[in-house]
């Protein structure tokens, strides 16, 4: 990393940052994705056809959530280490829909896919602390004419959360980190060339290369649990 000090750092993360709190990303062998049809579960399409089974699958996931051995992990805690205690602005953006970076003390996390321990009126977009299992026959209570709920998840195909936030945070950072994202979801994976494009620093930390690895000036190579907890430290001594 450059010696120098950053005054403006935007994070990203992705399913690998919660990877070594036993939460299964989506595109390893063992992935979500390998054992769920995405166009089932994860598309607007999916939910209109069976919101019934959509319902089962996000239920399922705040269930495990809500597991007594899934906690943050050093990476989490890092960042939120970074988040109090960095002299300049830190804006953390995840594309995770769990809870992990809150917990381990992030106060303002922009979740750009969602939050699965949330739900939504489709119509007004009044988001609900998911409470209990949610069924396709739950309704929200601030229409007329009341919805039926549906997670407060970005599936593929529609708009994901805050963009005009986070270009505005890439438009203004010198320092620019990705932590275990495959890049292979746009516009989360286009963040580096518009960080890079107004002169940022950009650092990957990933398991392996990703699929824009080449774009970034800096590669760290190995389990955010190890990685990230010595970059914050470097950033805080600096
Ligand atoms: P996408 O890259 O097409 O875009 C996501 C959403 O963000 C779209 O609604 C788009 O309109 C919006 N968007 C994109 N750039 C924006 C910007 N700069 N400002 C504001 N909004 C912006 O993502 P997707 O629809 O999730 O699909 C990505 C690709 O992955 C598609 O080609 C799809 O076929 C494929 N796909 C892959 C998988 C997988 O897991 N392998 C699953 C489903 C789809
Ligand atoms: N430390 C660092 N990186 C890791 C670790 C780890 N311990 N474990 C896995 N990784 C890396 C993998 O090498 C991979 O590049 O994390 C990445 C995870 O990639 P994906 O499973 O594709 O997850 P992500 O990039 O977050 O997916 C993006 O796709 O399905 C959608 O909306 C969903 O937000 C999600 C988006």
């Amino acid at each position: 990393m450059q010696s120098k000090a950053y005054q403006n750092i935007v994070i990203l993360t992705g399913a690998g940052i919660s990877a070594e709190s036993g939460i299964r990303t989506f595109r390893a062998d063992d992935g979500l994705w390998e054992n769920h049809n995405i166009e089932d579960v994860a598309t607007p399409e999916g939910y209109q056809r069976d919101p019934k089974l959509v319902h089962e699958f996000y239920n399922h996931r705040r269930h495990q959530l809500q597991q007594p051995y899934i906690q943050p992990n050093p990476a989490h805690e890092a960042l939120a280490n970074l988040s109090q205690h960095f002299t300049g602005n830190v804006t953390i953006v995840t594309q995770n829909i769990d809870d992990l970076h809150e917990r381990a003390g992030v106060s303002d996390i922009i979740h750009m896919h969602g939050e699965l321990l949330k739900v939504r009126c489709p119509h007004t977009q009044q988001t609900l602390d998911w409470r209990e299992d949610v069924s396709a026959a739950d309704l929200c209570n601030c229409c007329q004419f009341p919805e039926p709920l549906r997670p407060h998840v970005v599936w593929f195909g529609e708009m994901p959360l805050y963009l005009d936030r986070i270009y505005h945070q890439l438009s203004q950072t010198d320092l620019f980190i990705s932590i275990g994202t495959s890049g292979s979801v746009y516009p989360a994976a286009g963040f580096v060339q518009e960080a890079a494009s107004n002169g940022a620093h950009t650092i990957e930390v990933n398991l392996q290369a990703s699929e824009i690895s080449h774009q970034f000036k800096e590669i760290r190579q190995g389990s955010a649990g190890e990685l990230v907890p010595a970059l914050v430290a470097e950033l805080l001594a600096n």
